[in-house]
């Protein structure tokens, strides 16, 4: 396997809020911007932040253009993980992956058990599509601080296998 650890992974983030207050412009996004500053500070390439209602068939609709057609590396979701009758989210997600990779949703739920009994509520899903990397996160920006914080470190590597993503030859920290 060709590591090329001394250059940096340009990867390609989609951000996908699942709300539909949001998406009806009823609440600023707060989960989804926090996303973007930490994917950001990351040195990553936000390609996309869509806002889109609580409706399976919408949220399907929109991870397939982000996979398929944008070809985004990674599309973080966030919100619409929990119980409430209209949290579809891994439920779309579920009906557009090819492979579940549980290891990352397991990790956010263990680490955030430690600080929220109600983290055992989120039923966020991670998998892949073709070579798009697709994980739930949950809908506060403090659930996207933490659970972001846990899988950060892996997203590279996860990235590289997937075969997605475009080395920074310019990057001017070799
Ligand atoms: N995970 C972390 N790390 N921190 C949190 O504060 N809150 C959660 C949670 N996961 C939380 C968390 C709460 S209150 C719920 S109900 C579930 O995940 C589902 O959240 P969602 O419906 O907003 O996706």
């Amino acid at each position: 396997m060709s590591h090329e650890h001394n250059r940096r992974l340009n990867v390609r983030v989609a951000v996908l809020t699942a709300s539909d207050r949001s998406s009806r412009g009823e609440r600023e996004d707060l989960s989804g911007l926090e996303i973007i500053k930490i994917v950001s500070e990351a040195g990553w390439t936000v390609v996309s932040h869509t806002i889109v209602a609580d409706d399976k068939e919408m949220l399907k609709k929109e991870m397939i253009r982000l996979s398929d057609t944008l070809k985004a590396n990674l599309i973080l979701t966030t919100g619409g993980t929990g119980l409430a009758p209209r949290d579809y989210t891994p439920d779309a997600t579920l009906e557009v992956i090819d492979r579940v990779v549980p290891g990352l949703a397991e990790a956010m739920r263990r680490e955030s058990i430690k600080k929220t009994p109600h983290a055992m509520l989120s039923r966020a899903v991670s998998g892949t599509r073709g070579s798009t990397l697709i994980v739930n996160l949950p809908g506060s920006p403090r659930a996207v601080r933490e659970c972001l914080n846990v899988i950060l470190p892996a997203i590279p590597h996860a990235v590289d296998l997937l075969g997605g993503g475009v080395f920074d030859c310019a990057s001017p920290n070799p």
